[in-house]
């Protein structure tokens, strides 16, 4: 049997719709934030989107958000990350700061965007280079570090 399903959308909860995805499109090198009803939609290949919303008020949980990209988009990233002068890490736990990971053979590393949702980009799709996982600092130590 053969099916078509491809990622479609997810909302990203946040602030300031406007900051939140012109911080990521400008981040990232994509196109402007498209609105459409209450939602500021921005798109990524494969017609799939993060749609920003805003919480009104209310509490909201960071969530964690990665994107696979081609190795320029990686060196171009990170140096728009490198230039505003953003923290990043090696790791999701934010243990080992100013470094990228080597994943599967790849690279990635981690950043926050204004509402401290967890940010990744990375090379090489998980667990494509026999699942190696180079970073013993990538690993939980404590019940307070979590994925996010
Ligand atoms: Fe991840």
């Amino acid at each position: 049997m053969t099916t078509s399903i491809r990622f479609s959308h997810t909302l990203v909860h946040c602030r300031d719709k406007k900051t939140s995805a012109a911080f990521l499109t400008d981040v990232l090198g994509l196109d402007e934030p498209k609105p459409f009803g209450p939602f500021l939609v921005v798109g990524l290949d494969h017609d799939a989107s993060l749609d920003f919303i805003e919480a009104g008020g209310m509490e909201f949980e960071t969530q964690h958000y990665a994107f696979l990209v081609d190795d320029a988009s990686f060196d171009a990233i990170l140096e728009r990350v490198t230039r505003r002068g953003l923290d990043y890490w090696a790791d999701p736990f934010r243990r080992v700061p100013g470094e990228v990971n080597h994943h599967d053979g790849g690279r990635g590393f981690y950043f926050l965007d204004p509402d401290g949702h967890l940010l990744e980009a990375h090379t090489r799709p998980y667990g494509s280079g026999g699942g190696t996982w180079r970073s013993s600092s990538a690993r939980p130590t404590s019940a307070s570090d979590n994925w996010r």
